[in-house]
């Protein structure tokens, strides 16, 4: 499935997650490919164009802060998206829990059933911590269906950052579960 938007085929992605997760900070070691400590609260809207996206697709990544949106402009940019990633810290058990507690039932207010959109799981630095199971985020994949899929990354050491958006491209793309209608989605 291709979005073709203004004759243009396109993916929107949106990062959220708690504060201080590193949403930023994945989005800006993606583009330049190495990690800053200096991050502003919130990243510049960045679009990649199709010939360097392994799906061949425009792909826009957009950030989220708390700090400089309002819950009207996140609800905005939700109903916006293709794909939503939900970034939580590996060595944040309280970020970890907040996305079955608050982040995706918020996604599921925010959108009907028929247009809710695909999410992906990020747990975000890896270097941080042994990732030994990814067993709590199967079960969140249990109790919520529109997460498509998990990936641990580390945006301080590059682990797993490209992979990161190629499998949120892929939730938009190659869904494995036909969460929304085409036409519904803008
Ligand atoms: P808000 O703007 O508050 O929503 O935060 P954010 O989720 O955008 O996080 P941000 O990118 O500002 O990073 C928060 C802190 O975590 C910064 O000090 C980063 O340097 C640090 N950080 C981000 N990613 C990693 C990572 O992969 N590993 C480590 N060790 N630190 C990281």
């Amino acid at each position: 499935m291709v979005f073709n938007v203004g004759g243009r085929q396109n993916v929107r992605i949106l990062l959220v997650g708690e504060r201080s997760v590193g949403k930023t900070s994945i989005i800006l070691s993606l583009v330049s490919e190495e990690f800053t400590e200096d991050v502003p609260a919130k990243a510049e809207e960045i679009t990649i164009p199709p010939e360097v996206t392994p799906e061949k697709v425009a792909t826009c990544i957009v950030d989220y802060s708390a700090v400089e949106q309002t819950i009207e402009v996140l609800t905005m940019e939700i109903q916006r998206a293709h794909v939503v990633c939900i970034v939580y810290a590996v060595d944040d058990e309280e970020s970890f829990e907040k996305v079955s507690s608050y982040w995706l039932p918020l996604l599921r207010n925010v959108c009907s059933r028929e247009a809710r959109r695909p999410v992906v799981l990020v747990g975000n630095k890896t270097d941080l911590i042994d990732v030994s199971t990814n067993d709590p985020m199967f079960r969140i994949m249990e109790e919520f269906p529109e997460v498509e899929s998990c990936v641990a990354c580390s945006a301080k050491t590059l682990n797993n950052i490209s992979e990161m958006f190629v499998y949120a491209q892929k939730a938009v793309l190659h869904p494995t579960s036909p969460l929304y209608t085409f036409d519904q989605q803008q």
